[in-house]
Order: structure tokens, then sequence, then C-alpha cells
């Protein structure tokens, strides 16, 4: 489970990620945003530095901003452990992915819901995860795209036929009421923000997404 902090209480974000961690998370899915590849601008390397101090949480950032290849080296010394780029925002795909790890990183690769997910096969051995994306990207809040979980599948057999080694992120609209689906259908790891930080009982949400 990666619990998105766009969905936290900013004031009190230390506090916040100390209870997540504390509640069973592994991992915090940090979302920037630039105002022109999604409408929304959210946080940048700064936050992602002062957070990182004091939290040994996996960082899984993601990255929905255009051509996140100018920004790799800044986002490692921010404290990044996974970094994932969009499809639609990097000119050169596998150049932005051979940076991220020849930084010292985990590269992810994304794509919108209304990206066919075959544009990404060129790509599958240069990345270690991939993240469906099962919402429009730009706004935590919304409502899970049942299509996302065909996509799900299809990475799943095909990590399966051919001996990949990413792992399936599903990010969008998850809680616990309908984890079990992006489970079945493959996923590896869950990003959740408002199921996760507007829940009254913050670790009952938790189990209840992981499903244990
Ligand atoms: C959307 C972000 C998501 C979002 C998830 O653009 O990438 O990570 O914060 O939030 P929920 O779980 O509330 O849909
Ligand atoms: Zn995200």
């Amino acid at each position: 489970l990666s619990p998105s902090i766009l969905a936290a209480d900013f004031s009190i974000l230390g506090e916040q990620l100390r209870e997540i961690e504390d509640a069973g998370a592994e991992y915090v899915h940090l979302d920037v945003m630039d105002g022109l590849f999604v409408p929304s601008i959210s946080f940048g390397m700064p936050l992602i530095q002062s957070i990182r101090k004091g939290c040994s949480l996996v960082f899984d950032v993601h990255l929905m901003i255009e051509e996140p290849i100018r920004y790799i080296r800044e986002f490692r010394e921010a404290g990044a452990d996974i970094l994932t780029v969009h499809y639609e925002a990097c000119s050169d795909v596998r150049e932005t992915l051979r940076k991220i790890r020849q930084s010292g990183m985990k590269a992810g690769l994304s794509i919108k819901p209304g990206t066919d997910p075959s544009v990404l096969e060129p790509f599958l051995s240069d990345c270690d995860m991939i993240l469906l994306m099962s919402v429009e990207p730009g706004f935590g809040g919304q409502k899970f795209m049942d299509s996302s979980l065909d996509k799900i599948s299809y990475y799943s057999s095909k990590k399966a036929e051919c001996g990949y080694s990413y792992f399936i992120e599903v990010d969008g609209g998850v809680g616990a009421g309908n984890a079990h689906l992006v489970r079945d259908a493959g996923v590896e790891l869950i990003v959740a923000g408002s199921a996760v930080f507007k829940a009254a009982d913050r670790e009952a949400a938790i189990r209840g997404i992981k499903g244990i």
C-alpha cells in the first residue's frame, strides 16, 4: 500500500506520515503536478526533501509533469526511491527511464486512463514499475474507473508470459470497498489517498485495503 499524501493535512504532515507507517504502510505516494500536464499544481522537491528526514517509508514519487527528464537528479537528491513518469509527458521515454535508473532510483512508467496500454510494450524491460491510472490524473477523491481492471490483467499476464520484473501499481479511487478487485486483477501496489487520510480509523482503512 502506498498512501497518497495529496489527501493528507499538510499542517501536520510529519505526524500523519508516522501514523501511516505505524499502521502498516510501507510506501508513501507523492503526487507532483505542474499545472501543465495536469490542471492542478501540488508540491515539488522542497516538500519531499523536508519530509525525507525522519521518515523511512519508500518514497514513491509520481511525476505528473511535462518532460520530467529535466528534473531527475533533483528528485533523487530530494529523496525519491521510485520515480514514475507519464508516457504522454515524455518526448524520449527510453532515455528518461534510463536516466532514472542510472541515478539510482527505480523507474516507473504510467499511462492515463484513455491511453492504449500497448504503447508501453517497447519499454517494458526498461521499467521497474507500471503505474496504471484508474482516474484522470490531476485530483484526488475521484471515482475508480472499472476499465482499469482489464489493463491490470493485461500487464499481469504479460509479466507472467515474458518474465518481466516490473511490479504493477494502480492509482485513483481505490479503497477498502474495491481493493479486492484490483488485487485479484494482479496489482502489487495500491495507491490510496482519500481512503486512507480521510478515514476516521486509518489503521482499519489500511488493513481493509490490504485485505488483512
Ligand atoms: C491523481 C493522483 C492520485 C490521487 C489518488 O492524480 O495521482 O495519486 O492522489 O487519490 P485518491 O485515492 O483519493 O483517488
Ligand atoms: Zn498518483
